[in-house]
């Protein structure tokens, strides 16, 4: 059985995390929820799964939710505030930690519970992006797992084991090409919020659509796969696979290719990660090779001419340093601010670019927690007044 600490609980992948639990509930307990400011969610999550403790990083909303837990004589402690997520994460009866905060927000709680000797099971990109030059030598260290959940990564992880390290030759990761496939940088001006958030194959968090349009999110996960599996990112190729059906592959020494497929659902990598080494049982609809959508599997390049940041992170991967810090930093926060309707589309690029080269002839080693925490609130504040 493990024991689990949720990051970000009531989330897309939290949510799906909570369902396989739901499904079984002989090989999961729940230690700790933890969420940013959705109440409700995280209510009804305490009343089935019983937690030793929440936390809420809005604090206002803490202090509802406690109010309303007292009032019916729940004591379940919530803390809350800036820390609350890693006083989840290092629980001591979790032995476990599934890290699906979005963004660079879920780096400290991870790090602290790799410090604690947890187990992680990484949905959360951003923390390898910014922290895998000191993340990656922790885990080394400390003798923890870490369980890739990303679809692709956990693909690829699949297909690794077993294999000889020195064998991998190269990773293809698989991208949908996401709802802009095919359309030209002119088409991309003017695009809604309600149409980059209608991603073709996948359901997810705002965040990672919006990443999925401006293909950020393929950038993002071509540095975690260089720090995940310990090869170079120009050895790392984008393939567009618009079914989703192979969620990744690799290719080895002699020219084998090994790929994972199914249905375009995280209930399996989520399920990968946690009963690793084991198998869980079967909760998806099998797999049917004869369904239409499954029978014509096409691939093409990435255009990147039209998805400028797929070229940035690649830079970025390769420089290392505090530049994917940066670059992910001015990225969230021109995404959030492309959500809330304060800039346009195309935007988002134009920020990212140009804090990114803010930046270029300042790079130094991302060594640290604190250098990593630096360089992402610098970015911030210049991406700020970039949007201003
Ligand atoms: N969704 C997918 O299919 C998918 C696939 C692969 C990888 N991922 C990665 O998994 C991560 C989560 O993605 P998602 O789609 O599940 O995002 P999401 O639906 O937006 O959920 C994000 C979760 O993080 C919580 N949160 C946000 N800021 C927080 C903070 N400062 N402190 C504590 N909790 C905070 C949110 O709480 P509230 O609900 O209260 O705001 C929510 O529980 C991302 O890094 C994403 O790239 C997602």
């Amino acid at each position: 059985m493990r024991v689990l600490s949720v990051l970000g609980s009531t989330g897309s992948i939290g949510t799906q995390t909570l369902e396989v639990v739901r499904q079984n509930p002989e090989d999961f307990k729940i230690a700790g929820l933890s969420c940013g400011s959705d109440i409700e969610t995280l209510y009804s999550q305490i009343k089935e799964f019983r937690p030793e403790a929440v936390s809420v990083n809005d604090e206002d909303k803490a202090l509802i939710l406690e109010h309303r837990l007292r009032a019916e004589g729940n004591k379940t402690p919530v803390i809350s505030g800036k820390d609350s997520s890693t006083s989840i994460a290092t629980l001591s009866s979790a032995d476990t930690v599934l890290g699906a905060i979005v963004g660079v927000a879920g780096l400290v709680p991870v790090y602290n519970a790799i410090l604690k000797g947890k187990d992680i099971a990484l949905a959360n990109k951003e923390t390898l992006v910014a922290g895998g030059d000191f993340i990656m030598p922790l885990v080394e260290k400390t003798g923890v797992e870490l369980l890739p959940v990303d679809s692709e990564h956990c693909a690829i992880w699949q297909c690794l084991w077993g294999e000889k390290k020195e064998n991998l030759d190269r990773i293809l990761i698989t991208a949908s090409g996401g709802p802009f496939r095919g359309q030209s940088r002119a088409d991309l001006e003017g695009v809604t919020c309600e149409k980059a958030l209608n991603h073709p194959t996948w359901k997810m968090g705002g965040k990672i659509t919006i990443d999925s349009a401006t293909m950020m999110n393929k950038g993002l996960e071509v540095i975690e796969a260089h720090h995940l599996f310990g090869i170079s990112v120009d050895k790392i190729d984008i393939v567009v696979h618009p079914q989703s059906v192979i969620h990744s592959m690799i290719r080895l020494r002699d020219g084998s290719i090994l790929g994972q497929m199914g249905k375009p659902s995280m209930i399996l990598p989520i399920m990968v990660a946690l009963y690793y080494p084991d198998r869980g049982p079967r909760l998806l609809e099998e797999f049917d090779p004869f369904d239409p959508k499954c029978s014509c599997l096409t691939f093409e390049k990435c255009d990147t001419d039209v998805f400028g940041l797929v070229p940035v992170a690649y830079d970025a991967g390769r420089k290392g340093g505090i530049l994917p810090a940066v670059m992910n930093a001015a990225n969230e926060v021109a995404v959030n601010s492309f959500l809330n309707g304060k800039t346009g589309f195309t935007d988002i690029e134009r920020i990212v670019k140009s804090v990114y080269s803010d930046f270029e002839g300042r790079n130094i080693a991302a060594s640290d927690l604190d250098t990593v925490l630096q360089a992402d609130g610098e970015a911030r504040i210049k991406a700020g007044e970039l949007i201003r």
